[in-house]
């Protein structure tokens, strides 16, 4: 097996598809890429590309591995739908236990589409419309993570209205400048959007225990997204156990205590976050308050599970470059040219004597930032290979779009030897569906 040398996000640092592969279930093996046990090849000629394929074993594995690492207490793993909302991958999730973290109605009928105990559901986000709370008022969810105080005093109003209680925690802003690669991704401090400042909280806590329609459960804080690190997140807890304490002192019992999510995983060279050592830094004082832990981890769970399978269409050398044209673009995956971020690139069929040369692997849209990466080492390919695209089971398919009115990809589940088609490709049929109506009584536009 070749060693091909990859910058990481930070350039400098030497990574060998052989260490990556080694903590994989994608493999080459003499020479053609495998997602468990079935060649890449095999799906592409069964679904076309691009392709997005997901290894079952590395979803169940990884959740299990979250949930075994913090039995020490009280816990409940809430899988952030936003990383990947397929049905299929919500389901094989809530059969392993797992509840949902979620920020909007659709993502509240995907999970109980998907069998997600209403119970095990928490409903985060700073812009829930009445509706989306009336419907997760209805099917009984675990709490509300409030991010306002109008908010509160909406869900107040609603609930009283409709004869319910809703259970809330309030979302703290602990103001914590989390380091993460994106400033996009930083969501603890103060200059965001996200949660109540600290010095609100405990009037806030007052107000919602004397609110009609309210019953205070927990509390809740997410300091950002793709963090390595255990320190960032021993802060935002002592921060918040501090502010448990000023809350039961005046008197308002609290259940549940909400870390959010955003462990991290490693792109290109770089770690994963350690779970043992957060999980050892966390639980003995989760467990010393005496609060259940909730988690919403998305992308720790499956983003080393899903790989793109892309299509080389043409090799272009112009201005001292060589432009690798793939049938994927932003479209596809747009975290390369939103965030600026690496995802390792290889070929699904390895050719040890061809020269490695520096490539951009741009994609078929009409922008010059639709990238899948930028200046990177690669086996030359030829026209109509198959190219992998690494780490794209969160924030992959889930932020895809109809960008030039390109049909979203498939998606492909893998188990062992076997293999289920979870998402078929869209049709243009479903690009002009609520479309063509409005086309055909147009004659006369309103004025
Ligand atoms: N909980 C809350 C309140 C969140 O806002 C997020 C992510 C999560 C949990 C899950 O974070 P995770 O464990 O997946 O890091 N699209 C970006 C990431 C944005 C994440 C937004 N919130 C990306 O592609 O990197």
């Amino acid at each position: 097996m070749p060693r091909l040398r990859r910058r990481g996000p930070g350039g400098g640092g030497l990574g060998t598809s052989l260490l990556r592969e080694q903590a994989s279930h994608f493999r080459h093996r003499d020479g053609k890429l495998y997602c468990e046990g079935v060649p890449a090849e095999e799906l592409v000629a069964a679904y076309g590309t691009p392709l997005y394929v997901y290894s079952r074993s590395s979803i169940v594995e990884r959740y299990r591995e979250l949930d075994r690492a913090f039995s020490g207490v009280d816990r409940l793993i809430a899988y952030s739908v936003k990383a990947n909302g397929n049905l299929s991958i919500l389901q094989l999730l809530a059969r392993e236990g797992a509840g949902a973290d979620i920020v909007s109605g659709g993502e509240l009928q995907r999970a109980l589409l998907a069998g997600v105990a209403p119970e095990k559901i928490v409903f985060s986000g700073v812009g829930k419309t009445i509706q989306e709370m009336a419907a997760a008022l209805e099917a009984g969810i675990y709490g509300f993570n409030i991010e306002s105080e109008s908010e509160l005093r909406v869900l107040s109003e609603l609930a009283s209205t409709v004869g319910k209680v809703a259970p809330i925690a309030l979302r703290i802003n602990p103001d914590i400048e989390s380091p993460t690669p994106h400033a996009y991704t930083r969501t603890g401090h103060r200059a965001t959007k996200f949660g109540i400042p600290s010095e609100d909280a405990l009037r806030l806590y007052q107000l919602a225990s004397e609110l009609p329609g309210i019953r205070v459960r927990g509390i809740d804080v997410h300091i950002g997204s793709q963090i390595v690190a255990v320190e960032p997140y021993e802060r935002a807890l002592t921060h918040v156990l501090a502010l448990v304490d000023e809350i039961r002192a005046a008197g308002i019992e609290l259940e549940y205590l909400d870390l959010g999510g955003g462990f991290g995983v490693a792109y290109g060279d770089g770690v994963d976050a350690s779970i043992p050592d957060l999980a050892a830094a966390l639980v003995p004082r989760v467990a010393d308050s005496g609060l259940r832990l909730i988690l919403e981890p998305g992308r720790y769970i499956v983003g080393h599970a899903g790989v793109l399978l892309t299509r080389v269409l043409y090799i272009k050398e112009m201005g001292g470059k060589t432009f690798v044209v793939t049938d994927a673009g932003m479209n596809d995956l747009l975290r390369p040219s939103h965030y600026a971020s690496y995802h390792a690139v290889e070929p699904a069929e390895l050719h040890p004597g061809r020269p490695m040369i520096a490539v951009d692997v741009v994609g078929p849209i009409c922008e010059t930032g639709d990238f899948l990466a930028l200046d990177r080492p690669l086996e030359r390919p030829a026209e109509g290979e198959l190219l992998a695209i690494y780490t794209v089971g969160a924030y992959g398919f889930s932020m895809a779009s109809q960008y030039n009115a390109r049909v979203r990809p498939a998606e492909v589940l893998v188990e062992g030897d076997a293999f289920r088609l979870i998402r078929r490709r869209e049709t243009v049929e479903d690009l002009v569906r609520g479309e063509v109506e409005f086309l055909e009584s147009s004659d006369t536009l309103q004025t």
